[in-house]
């Protein structure tokens, strides 16, 4: 598939989403953090709101659900017309299950990991996801700073995917910008969100698209 860059509107202007999504046009999906204020302290949008920009846009929806209870909550997204789902692995109790019954209703089914869960534990998991979220950030808020601690995860991720012959998106999220995207590449990673830097750019879009020329020229 190669590189992808999915602008996250965490830091966009919430009271005018449609038109934010509209500065990002080239991207390859959009980055939807979904947050319940009990899996991290904060508070974004729901199914509704979601569904609402699914509908403002041709480009489709990326999922992050930062929400407690993943397992009765995530196929609202799905439903919502999201394209991707990414559940935490620490707030589901049946992953396997719950990335079955993303798949069933028709959307790709991806597991983050936050910086301190290891990958090890999931190795078996790996062919039953679409995607895999390995967080460079404590999830909660944009403009933290990168966590290179995380640096070594990414590659032994990539080395399981090799190892078991999967197609599963190696995703990265927080932190990312022109400083820390060539470390990720170079790590294995292979989808990018980028909140801050993006949409604290002057041009969003161009943003993206350097983003996106500076990580094929590190996977080159
Ligand atoms: C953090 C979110 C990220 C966030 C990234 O919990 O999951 O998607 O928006 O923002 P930056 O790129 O600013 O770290
Ligand atoms: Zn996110």
């Amino acid at each position: 598939m190669g590189i992808q860059i999915t602008p996250s509107i965490l830091n966009a202007d919430f009271a005018d989403l449609g038109a934010e999504v509209a500065r990002i046009g080239s991207a390859d999906w959009v980055h939807v953090d979904v947050m319940d204020n009990h899996f991290v302290p904060n508070l974004t949008f729901g199914p509704t709101m979601v569904e609402a920009l699914a509908r403002a846009t041709d480009v489709p929806l990326d999922a992050h659900l930062m929400i407690e209870d993943a397992d009765r909550n995530a196929l609202a997204y799905v439903e919502a017309g999201c394209g991707s789902v990414t559940f935490h692995v620490e707030a589901a109790a049946a992953p396997v299950r719950l990335a079955r019954e993303i798949r069933a209703h028709g959307a790709r089914a991806s597991m983050a990991l936050k910086p301190a869960t290891p990958i090890e534990p999931y190795e078996d998991l790996l062919p039953e996801l679409d995607m895999l979220l390995i967080m460079t950030v404590e999830p909660g808020f944009g403009g933290q700073k990168f966590l290179d601690l995380c640096l070594p995860k990414i590659r032994r991720a990539r080395e399981l995917m090799d190892k078991h012959g999967v197609e599963t998106w190696l995703q990265v999220d927080g932190g990312v910008s022109l400083d820390t995207i060539e470390r990720c590449v170079e790590a294995g990673a292979d989808v990018f969100v980028a909140g801050s830097a993006v949409y604290s750019a002057d041009d969003p879009d161009r943003m993206v698209a350097e983003l996106r020329a500076k990580a094929e020229a590190a996977t080159a």
